[in-house]
């Protein structure tokens, strides 16, 4: 299965209402990586291609990435009511729901899987994992930041996730997926290959909404390991629209100023105990490449099907 489908995950900084700005700029190519995949939606939006890579440096990111691909059904079977000695959930939590129906999305259930459960394997991690993405505001994973944040209005409900996990994993099949640091993948890239590298912001408090953060030092690490692999890769970099990242980046060949519009999606009850709209943001970033994209064709030609 290659077609366009929505990232399985919601993740902070994701790139899915910048996605068509994103793939107007991505030219053909045969070998496809993003060293920083967080909720890969670029990856999940466009087809496959002959050689596929994501990776990223958080492992319970990456596990749950390898458990979608390769054990699906278990994984479905993990957010189903077990018994309680198969699932270790306390009865109470999950009284009304019959065996083998879907764990309800709940803050009882929530706030039981980020404070209370301890996984003993990569199945059980990987589904507290799903869950807490799930049902979490924003689908932040940073535990000091991580509330609830579930609406049955806004938010996929558990009866629709085993057919977000099946076919996320029909699209993730010859996947390759890898929990590295940026420099050992962009290094080990074959040549030719496009990446499109999508790191934390340069300013931004990037340490409330992921596990796994940059220091200054490792924009100007990523900087120099993209300057020695200029002449051997194609490089399509999204970062915050600063000053300084324009400075790094001036060696690049093309730097294009984007704004999208987005909106997160919450039930704030924290706040009042009841839903709310959507809230309206903009994202201004940089697009910055080191090959001639010609807006308007690249996307047209190599994918008609999203044009
Ligand atoms: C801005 S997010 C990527 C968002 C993604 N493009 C999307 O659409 O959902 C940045 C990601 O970089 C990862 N990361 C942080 N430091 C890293 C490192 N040294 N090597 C690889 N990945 C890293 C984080 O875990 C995070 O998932």
């Amino acid at each position: 299965m290659n077609s366009s489908i929505n990232s399985p995950f919601r993740y902070a900084g994701g790139k899915f209402y910048a996605r068509k700005l994103i793939l107007a700029h991505i030219p053909k190519h045969t070998a496809y990586i993003e060293p920083f995949a967080g909720g890969g939606s670029i990856f999940f939006t466009k087809p496959k291609t002959d050689f596929n890579q994501l990776n990223d440096i958080d492992e319970e990111l990456t596990n749950v990435y390898k458990t979608i691909r390769d054990f699906p059904n278990e994984l479905i079977n993990f957010l189903k009511r077990n018994t309680v000695k198969q699932s270790r959930i306390p009865s109470k939590l999950v009284e009304s729901v019959l065996i083998g129906e879907p764990l309800p999305a709940t803050k009882e259930l929530h706030t039981f899987f980020k404070s209370e459960y301890n996984p003993t394997n990569e199945l059980e991690r990987a589904g507290r994992w799903f869950y807490l993405n799930r049902t979490s505001y924003s689908g932040i994973m940073n535990v000091k930041n991580m509330y609830w944040g579930y609406g049955d209005k806004f938010s996929m409900q558990p009866k629709n996730w085993p057919q977000n996990i099946l076919r996320t994993s029909q699209k993730l099949q010859s996947v390759e997926i890898t929990n590295l640091d940026f420099e050992n993948v962009i290094d080990n890239a074959p040549d030719g290959a496009l990446l499109f590298i999508d790191p934390p912001y340069f300013n931004a408090d990037q340490d409330k909404f992921y596990q796994c953060y940059f220091s200054k030092d490792d924009h100007y690490r990523l900087a120099e390991c993209l300057r020695r692999n200029n002449n051997r890769l194609r490089l399509f970099i999204t970062y915050d629209n600063t000053p300084a990242i324009r400075e790094l980046y001036s060696w690049m060949l093309e730097m294009h100023d984007k704004e999208w519009n987005y909106c997160i999606q919450r039930t704030d009850d924290q706040k009042n105990g009841s839903d709310k709209k959507g809230e309206r943001y903009k994202g201004k970033e940089l697009f910055i490449l080191n090959y001639n994209s010609v807006q308007q064709n690249q996307l047209m030609v190599a994918f008609p099907e999203l044009a």
